[in-house]
C-alpha cells in the first residue's frame, strides 16, 4: 500500500516569520493526518520551518537544489545544506523553474542523482503545456520526461522518489484535469515506471497538482492511481491547506 502524501508548495511565499505562523497554525489540524503532510517554504526559511514543525508531523521539503556537491556556483543549493537543517524532501523540475529559470530534463535527472546518493527524497515535476494536451500529446510528454528524469537511478531508490504529474495549464489557474483525466496520465507515469523498474512501479507515489484544493481533494484522492497532491495557492492558508491534507 502507498501511504498518501500531501506536500505544499508555497512558491516565493511568506518570509520567515510568516512561516513560524503558518506552520504553528497548521500543526493542530493535521496532526491526526493519515496522509504524510509536507511543506516546502523557500530555502531561506527552511531552518524557521525545521524550528516551527519540531515534534510534530510535519515534514520539510525544500523547492530546488544544486547537482554539484559544493563549489563555485553562485546562489546554489546543496544537499548537504539541506539535510543540516533536517529537510527531508525535494521538488525538482517544478514547470516554474523549467519555465523561468532554465530547467531542462537534464539538469532534473543530475539533481535527481544526487538528491538521492545524498539521502533527499526528490518530488520529480512532470507535465504537459496546454498546447501539447491540444496536440493528444500528453501521454508521450510525461513519459519522456519521467524515464529523462529517472535515467541512472537504481531500483532500490525507486520508493524514494515521489512524482508529481502537474498540468502546466492547470497550475495557478483554477482549471483542474478531471480527476479521470488526472488518473488516467498517473496510471501511464506508472506504466512508464513500470517499463523500467518492472513491479517496484507499484511502490513509487505519484501526486496531482494543479488548482487542487478543498473542493477537489476528496475526489482526485479518490482516484486509484493518485497518491497525493503538490499544493500550491491552496496550501497558503492554514485551514485550506488542512483541509486538503484531511481530504
Ligand atoms: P497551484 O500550484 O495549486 O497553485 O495550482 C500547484 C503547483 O505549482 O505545485
Amino acid at each position: 500500500m502507498r501511504r498518501p502524501i500531501i506536500a505544499g508548495n508555497w512558491k516565493m511565499n511568506k518570509t520567515p516569520s510568516e512561516t513560524i505562523k503558518l506552520i504553528s497554525e497548521l500543526k493542530p489540524l493535521v496532526a491526526g493526518a493519515n496522509a504524510q503532510v509536507v511543506v516546502c517554504p523557500t530555502s531561506v526559511c527552511l531552518f524557521a520551518a525545521k524550528g516551527a514543525a519540531e515534534g510534530s508531523n510535519i515534514a520539510i521539503g525544500a523547492q530546488n537544489v544544486f547537482f554539484e556537491d559544493a563549489g563555485a556556483y553562485t546562489g546554489e543549493i546543496s544537499c548537504d545544506s539541506l539535510l543540516e537543517l533536517g529537510v527531508e524532501f525535494v521538488i525538482i523540475g517544478h514547470s516554474e523553474r523549467r519555465q523561468y529559470f532554465a530547467e531542462t530534463d537534464e539538469t532534473v535527472n543530475k539533481k535527481v542523482l544526487k538528491a538521492l546518493q545524498k539521502g533527499l527524497k526528490p518530488i520529480i515535476c512532470v507535465g504537459e503545456h496546454l498546447k501539447e494536451k491540444e496536440h493528444g500529446i500528453t501521454n508521450e510528454i510525461v513519459r519522456m520526461q519521467t524515464k529523462l528524469a529517472l535515467e541512472g537511478v537504481l531500483a532500490n531508490d525507486i520508493e524514494n522518489i515521489v512524482i508529481a504529474y502537474e498540468p502546466v495549464w492547470a497550475i495557478g489557474t483554477g482549471l483542474t484535469a478531471t480527476s479521470q483525466e488526472a488518473n488516467n496520465t498517473i496510471r501511464e507515469i506508472r506504466k512508464a515506471v513500470g517499463e523500467l523498474y518492472g513491479e517496484k512501479a507499484e511502490d513509487i507515489r505519484i501526486q496531482y497538482g494543479g488548482s487542487m484544493n478543498a473542493g477537489n481533494a476528496s475526489e482526485l484522492m479518490g482516484m486509484s492511481d493518485i497518491d497525493g497532491g503538490l499544493i500550491g495557492g491552496a496550501s497558503l492558508k492554514a485551514a485550506d491547506f488542512a483541509k486538503v491534507v484531511n481530504y
